[in-house]
């Protein structure tokens, strides 16, 4: 399968970035075909513009029918991934039928642990902190309505150390995000892990 990209982010982007990254120098065969944010002032919609990569801003104020005109750009751009990497708008079916079992999601926890509506960002990371649980890490999977329960694509693990605050663990999840998400996406390009 020829992996074309699309992304859909609301802030950092930082996932986008590796991934692009690691097309950039060939640690992935696949191609960045469109990157959209609802947010305006994401370093996404930034990073999009510095590489050349055609990209949107879309949302609710500047859009009527987001979800259609999302869909019209992935397919316009020949999408065949979507890859949803810290994106805050819920997606309707209408994307979710247009893409069966292709969109990803990636999440700062291990599934199905610290999942589900409210379940984001900082808000993950204070959790673990607050249980005795000694590991976290992070979770690809595939998009359903529900939030964050589609299949299990895959999981990594890091240690959660008694001495680590919200802060230094958000940042030890993030890096081993950054190497998850290329990996996940060349497994599926190689065929290691099937979208079905
Ligand atoms: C990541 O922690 C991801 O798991 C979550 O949102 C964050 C996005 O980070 N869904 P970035 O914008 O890719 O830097």
């Amino acid at each position: 399968m020829n992996l074309n990209l699309g992304f859909l982010a609301s802030h950092n982007g930082s996932n986008v970035k590796e991934i692009v990254n690691a097309i950039e120098s060939k640690d992935l065969e696949a191609y960045a075909r469109v990157i959209i944010s609802n947010n305006s002032d994401s370093l996404v919609l930034r990073f999009a513009e510095e590489k050349g990569i055609p990209s949107y801003c879309l949302n609710t104020k500047n859009t009527s029918s987001l979800d259609s005109k999302i869909l019209n750009i992935l397919q316009q751009h020949e999408v065949n991934l979507v890859i949803l990497a810290g994106y805050m708008k819920k997606l309707s079916n209408e994307v979710l039928q247009a893409y069966p079992n292709r969109v990803l999601n990636i999440h700062p926890a291990l599934l199905p642990k610290y999942g589900g509506k409210g379940m984001y960002g900082i808000k993950v990371h204070e959790a673990v902190i607050a249980s005795d649980d000694k590991e976290t890490g992070a979770t690809i999977h595939l998009v359903t309505p529900n939030y964050d329960e589609g299949r299990i694509l895959s999981q990594y693990k890091v240690p959660r150390y008694n001495r680590d605050t919200v802060g230094s663990l958000a940042e030890r999840v993030l890096k081993i995000e950054h190497v998850l998400y290329t990996q996940v996406l060349r497994d599926i390009k190689n065929e290691i892990i099937l979208l079905e």
